[in-house]
């Protein structure tokens, strides 16, 4: 089922949200849209909801989920008292794209939700349909990225039902997501540092910006750990069929040296595609050249990623070469993400 919503006043949003609010709070299975990517929604307090969005994505049942509220005063009833830093967190970006790590209390979750840890993630989306569904359905909602496991993560509604179509019960179509890349999730490790564990739409900079006597490191995810700080760190992601290459350096050497690969692929027979800032997107020829915006705007580049590896795959690209960006920014999320789906192929020139 899809529900196409127009409306941005929550009254009218409300009334074309219903039957999708009253399935979320029935066990269904909804994806809607935030201003992240599309997330596949259910009860956080159900279980068999809850195992169905581990069934339907195909996800590892100890990568826990997101849980996603619509006032405040709904986190205080899910974790145990926080710390002031947390409530300054949740005041200046929230509704926003920041996942806050707090120690859950005990009996309000399914278990599913938080695999095992005594912590959950939480986080107010900054869309109105998101927030007017969860205030809807009345209950917290636990939600990954609307996409199967290991795939780019949905920034269209068409996006969702090719991955996810036929498994769940219906979809929110609110039209592209805004940031396009998933939330930064933070955790506390005392009153006055702040860990970043995974970047995203709120960046490094917003987080000194605003603390500016906060110490903000990084965890840093791809070191190998027993235990992981943010399970889903260490599982492939984002990733397109075609083998991605990164290709990192001067602009120059950056463009010589993929066009000689695009060269190369053609020669033996496969299709060859190019991921490119606009600056240079004259440069390359290839079976799909895909521009991700101008090098000076990042978030453009941010807003684009998922949708241009889908359309690799939709036109069955064997090899893609992509420029890398600069990492300040969105753009340590976008070099994240960029590696990852790359499964760390990275060309340094
Ligand atoms: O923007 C987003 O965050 C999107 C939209 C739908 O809200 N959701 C999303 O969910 O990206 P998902 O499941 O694809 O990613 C959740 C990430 C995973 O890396 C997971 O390991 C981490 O958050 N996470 C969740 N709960 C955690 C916890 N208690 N401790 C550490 N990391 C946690
Ligand atoms: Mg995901």
């Amino acid at each position: 089922k899809l529900w196409r919503v127009q409306a941005e006043e929550p009254q009218a949003l409300a009334s074309e949200l219903t039957e999708a609010a009253a399935l979320l709070r029935n066990g269904g299975l909804v994806a809607f849209p935030t201003e992240t990517v599309y997330g596949l929604g259910a009860d956080a307090r159900n279980t068999s909801a809850v195992q169905g969005i581990f069934t339907a994505k195909g996800r590892p049942s100890d990568n826990p989920l997101i849980v996603h509220i619509a006032h405040v005063s709904q986190a205080d009833g899910l974790v145990k008292p926080y710390p002031p830093i947390a409530e300054q967190l949740m005041e200046r970006f929230w509704p926003g794209p920041l996942t806050i790590v707090l120690p859950v209390r005990e009996g309000k979750l399914s278990t599913l939700v938080t695999a095992g840890l005594s912590t959950v993630g939480i986080r107010m989306p900054d869309h109105p349909a998101a927030l007017a569904l969860i205030e809807q359905a009345g209950c917290p909602v636990a939600a990954p990225s609307a996409n199967r496991s290991g795939r780019p993560s949905p920034t269209l509604a068409k996006h969702v039902l090719e991955d996810l179509g036929g498994s769940i019960d219906g979809i929110v179509d609110g039209g592209a997501t805004g940031v396009g890349l998933e939330s930064t999730v933070v955790e506390l490790a005392d009153d006055l540092t702040i860990r970043i564990l995974r970047p995203g739409g709120i960046t490094q900079e917003d987080l000194r910006a605003a603390f500016p006597h906060a110490v903000i490191e990084s965890a840093d995810a791809s070191e190998a750990d027993n235990a992981p700080r943010s399970p889903g760190m260490k599982y492939t992601h984002y990733a397109p069929r075609g083998e991605l290459t990164l290709v990192q350096g001067e602009p120059d050497q950056v463009t010589a040296y993929i066009r000689a690969q695009v060269a190369k692929s053609k020669n033996s027979g496969e299709s060859a595609g190019v991921l490119a800032f606009e600056e240079r997107i004259a440069s390359y020829e290839g079976d799909l050249v895909l521009s991700c915006g101008s090098e000076a705007s990042l978030e453009e580049a941010a807003h684009r990623l998922y949708a241009a590896l889908r359309e690799f795959d939709a036109a069955s690209i064997q090899r893609i070469w992509a420029e890398c960006g600069p990492e300040h920014g969105i753009g340590e999320a976008l070099m994240n993400r960029m590696a990852k789906a790359s499964g760390n192929r990275i060309v340094r020139l």
